[in-house]
């Protein structure tokens, strides 16, 4: 396996993008590669065994491009594959829950968290395993937030709609029992200032992003495969759906003009 090749990231759509700008902005030489299932998505809502089949799917897309690791940034995929792909790859696999998890205990004070994600992530219990593994008397309270990834999919995750879809979603939640929320899908980070907004400055909202990029980081190090590119990466980008808005949000998003975006199409079995 060669130093300088790609890391591999996966996702049902854009929301992996906000783990992949922060594998890029802490390791500028690194080459990404990046699936985004849109055509598929929301995982949210599916049976595990059909995430599953999807992630193995996106994996493999990657294998065959010779990536030297796999980020899977997406946190209903992670609950649902991590464990298999770890197992059966002879690359490092990494997922978003444990980073997640983590982050939110360094910040922490009360230990009692909220964890916001899709209804397959809160079904599986793996943020609470993952909590607990780490303080076991911590209070968990989580919500599933089914109706923002379409908003953010769509691209509608900016205006006053989406800052009511926010408000009246989180509602449901007493935000004086808990002081640290866990942005716990990859897609929410596009509405964490409406998040916080909710919430007020009593809570500190955060994502799995940054922990995730540094746990890369760690894994490349030790294996001494740190990319040693002399040329900034020319990144790229693969999609089973639309180039549309995918375009559009990675070039809000990452702040990269003109991306070089492919199109994938998966089988329909
Ligand atoms: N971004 C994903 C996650 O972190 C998946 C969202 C979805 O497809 O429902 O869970």
């Amino acid at each position: 396996m060669l130093a300088n090749a790609p890391i591999g990231v996966i996702d049902s759509g854009v929301g992996g993008l906000t783990v992949a700008k922060e594998i890029m902005r802490l390791l500028p030489n690194e080459k990404v590669l990046y699936i985004g299932d849109n055509a598929r998505c929301p995982y949210g809502p599916r049976s595990q065994s059909e995430v599953r089949k999807y992630t193995w799917q996106m994996a493999r897309a990657l294998m065959n491009k010779n990536i030297k690791l796999l980020v899977i940034a997406c946190n209903t995929a992670t609950a649902a594959t991590l464990d298999s792909l770890q197992k059966s790859l002879p690359i490092p696999v990494i997922g978003v829950i444990f980073p997640g998890a983590r982050a939110a205990m360094k910040v922490s004070v009360t230990k009692e968290i909220a964890v916001l994600g899709t209804e397959g992530t809160v079904r599986s219990g793996a943020y609470e395993n993952a909590l607990k593994s780490l303080v076991s008397s911590c209070h968990i309270v989580q919500l599933a937030c089914p109706k923002f990834v379409p908003l953010v999919e769509s691209d509608e995750y900016e205006g006053e709609f989406a800052r009511k879809m926010v408000r009246d979603t989180l509602g449901q939640l007493d935000s004086k029992s808990f002081d640290t929320a866990i942005l716990g899908c990859t897609h929410y980070p596009l509405l964490q200032t409406f998040i916080e907004e909710k919430f007020g400055p009593s809570v500190t909202v955060l994502s799995s992003a940054s922990e995730t990029a540094k746990d890369v980081e760690n894994h490349l190090r030790f294996q001494r495969m740190l990319a040693d590119a002399k040329h900034p990466p020319v990144h790229e980008f693969y999609t089973s759906g639309s180039t549309a808005i995918f375009g559009t949000i990675i070039e809000k998003w990452l702040e990269i003009d003109n991306p070089i975006i492919h199109i994938l199409k998966f089988p329909q079995t």
